[in-house]
Parts: C-alpha cells; sequence; structure tokens
C-alpha cells in the first residue's frame, strides 16, 4: 500500500527555516525517518514538497489513482486553502493533517484549518516526530479501510 507524504510552501527550507519553531531537522531527515517507519509497517511512500498550491492540488488527483492514505503538512495553505480542502474532499481514503509546530499556541490566524474537516486525525506540535506517528497512524487505518 502506498500513502502520499504532502509538504506544503516554505517546508523544503525545514532546519533552516525559524528553527526555534520548526527543528534542525531537514525535509530529508523527515523522509528518511518516515521511509523507515513505513518499511516497520510495510507502506511504501511517495514523499512531495511543492511551494506552489496546484502542484499540490494535482498530486492529490493523482493520489486518488493508486495511494492508501494522504499525511499532509499543508504549511500556510492550511489556513488559506479552500482548493486544497476541496480536492482532499475527493479522495476517498484516510487524511491524517500533521503541523510540526503547535498552531493552537501560535497567531490566531494559525488556529483555523480549512483542512481538518476531512482529516481523520490532526497532529500538532509533536516536531518532526508527528510525521512518524502520522504514519504509524495512517498503517492503522489502512488496515481497518482496505484501499
Ligand atoms: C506549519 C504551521 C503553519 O501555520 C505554517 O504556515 C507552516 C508550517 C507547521 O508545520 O507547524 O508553514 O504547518
Amino acid at each position: 500500500k502506498l500513502v502520499y507524504v504532502l509538504n506544503g510552501p516554505n517546508l523544503n527550507l525545514l532546519g533552516k527555516r525559524q528553527p526555534a519553531i520548526y527543528g534542525h531537522e531537514t525535509l530529508a531527515d523527515v523522509e528518511r525517518d518516515c521511509t523507515r517507519v513505513a518499511i516497520e509497517h510495510s507502506l511504501a511512500i511517495r514523499f512531495l514538497q511543492s511551494n506552489a498550491e496546484f502542484q499540490i492540488i494535482d498530486w492529490i488527483h493523482e493520489a486518488r489513482e493508486d495511494a492508501a492514505g494522504i499525511v499532509i503538512n499543508p504549511a500556510a495553505f492550511t489556513h488559506t486553502s479552500v482548493a486544497i480542502l476541496d480536492a482532499l474532499n475527493t479522495f476517498d481514503n484516510p487524511i491524517i493533517e500533521v503541523h510540526i509546530s503547535n498552531v493552537h499556541k501560535r497567531e490566531a490566524f494559525r488556529h483555523h484549518s480549512y483542512i481538518s474537516s476531512v482529516a481523520s486525525g490532526v497532529i500538532a506540535g509533536f516536531g518532526t516526530q508527528g510525521y512518524q506517528f502520522a504514519i504509524q497512524r495512517m498503517a492503522h487505518l489502512i488496515n481497518q479501510v482496505k484501499a
């Protein structure tokens, strides 16, 4: 079973970007950790990042064809994108939303997510480890729902 791990804008700079908030691990480190956890659970992952909203939407459309689940950190698009919400609403398998930081203890504009209404669960504030929790949980959900 294949799980897409989608990352939104500015996450390519992870490790260099506001490390006091987002930590020192790079996105390549996150991909490596996700791959390890996925293998432990007999899953494959397709790990992707884009700064462009249309690209994330196109990947969600691709996921409709071959993914058993989507783990997504939409980054700033979390708080702005009805288009990503609409795309995710066309996806019939489980979706888990991840945020590295605890968005609820940050600025008020980060408190609302357009994505949470389609997510099976939301992980926030556990740093980059949150991705590993998401994949573990996704393995559990996929085994229940069968893609
Ligand atoms: C983020 C939180 C968002 O508010 C922010 O725009 C990001 C990253 C996180 O992982 O904590 O870019 O999604």
